[in-house]
């Protein structure tokens, strides 16, 4: 095994957060788990004390909460006498599905308050520390999303396409002072994540009367596509230790491998092309709308009846 070290997750309370903490803290690193619900994280103790050795301490954290994090930082501190983290990963988050044009502000702020401020204020108080001792990885949880956009997945992976932005330009900053960063970028993985962003996105699709009806019906069918190409979570877990562990990380993991195909196969089309075979797969077609051949189309009716 490589050299122990303190690795502090959030979102640990489920998916892919709870699945890295009980491989890293299986492989003997010394983890600290975090979420806000209590009583995951005290299940979470309890799965790893039933088959393996390891530390693993867990504690409340929500990454937009100034205070929570302020505690976390002073806890990291108490637990390693001052010498801070080795290794953060940036987990915490989740996706409002939904039309791009409907997602109010509210619940486009709630996610960058999650996936991109929760992270940098994670990041700012946890860097100083490996910063001075010239060692330390950030590994930042993105996305397929952050790479590819989606339809009805837009604000979500607009929160994901920072997340990458930020992760770059720390790479390049950080380096100098001997700390790493590496991305994730998850394919279609069985966690919570799917069902939350359906709900998260339940007043938009359950409205009948919205322009997007036609698709939005779609959505338990588009969830069934979803669901049958989903992969185990300890994919990604595998994915995160070797960002976490390797003394020379990669700046990008891609996982699942099909993940990594899609990305190279639709970024290597023409927009034009990879926007086509994106519609036809989700439904945004002319003919679904009702806006097929010889069907006029909104700007033609509002030409005539101007
Ligand atoms: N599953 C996928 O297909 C997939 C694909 C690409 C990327 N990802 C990314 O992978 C990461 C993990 O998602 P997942 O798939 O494991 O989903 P998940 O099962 O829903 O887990 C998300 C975790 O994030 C936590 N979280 C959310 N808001 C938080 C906050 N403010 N403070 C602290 N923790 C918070 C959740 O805790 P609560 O239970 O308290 O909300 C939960 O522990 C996310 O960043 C997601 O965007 C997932």
């Amino acid at each position: 095994m490589s050299k122990a070290r303190v690795i502090l997750i959030t979102g640990a309370t489920a998916g892919i957060g709870r699945a890295t903490a009980l491989h890293l803290a299986r492989l003997g690193h010394h983890v600290i788990a975090t979420g806000r619900n209590e009583k995951a994280l005290a299940e979470v103790r309890e799965e790893l004390a039933k088959d393996a050795p390891g530390i693993l301490e867990t504690l409340r954290l929500d990454v937009t909460d100034a205070a929570s994090i302020a505690d976390a930082v002073a806890f990291v501190d108490a637990q390693t006498d001052g010498h801070g983290l080795d290794v953060l990963v940036n987990n915490a988050g989740y996706g409002t599905a939904g039309p791009t044009e409907l997602i109010t502000d509210a619940d486009m702020r709630a996610q960058y308050e999650t996936n991109v401020f929760g992270l940098m204020a994670m990041v700012r108080a946890f860097l100083p520390k490996m910063r001075a001792r010239g060692a330390g990885t950030l590994v930042n949880v993105s996305s397929l999303g952050g790479r590819l956009t989606l339809p009805l997945m837009g604000v979500y992976n607009s929160t994901k396409y920072a997340v990458e932005s930020l992760s770059d330009a720390l790479r390049v900053e950080l380096r100098p002072f001997g700390v790493q960063v590496s991305l994730i970028e998850p394919g279609v993985i069985a966690t919570n994540f799917t069902d939350r962003s359906m709900s998260e996105g339940d007043k938009y699709r359950r409205d009948s009367s919205s322009p997007y009806a036609p698709v939005l019906a779609r959505a338990d069918e588009l969830r069934a596509l979803s669901d049958r190409t989903a992969v185990d979570a300890s994919v990604i877990a595998k994915a995160i230790a070797k960002a976490a562990t390797s003394r020379r990380p990669r700046p990008r993991y891609v996982a699942p491998f099909s993940a990594g195909l899609m990305i190279g196969f639709l970024r290597m089309l023409p927009t034009r092309w990879s926007d086509a075979i994106l519609a036809l797969a989700t439904g945004f077609t002319k003919k679904r709308f009702g806006l097929g051949l010889g069907a006029k189309s909104p700007t033609k009716t509002a030409q005539l009846v101007a």
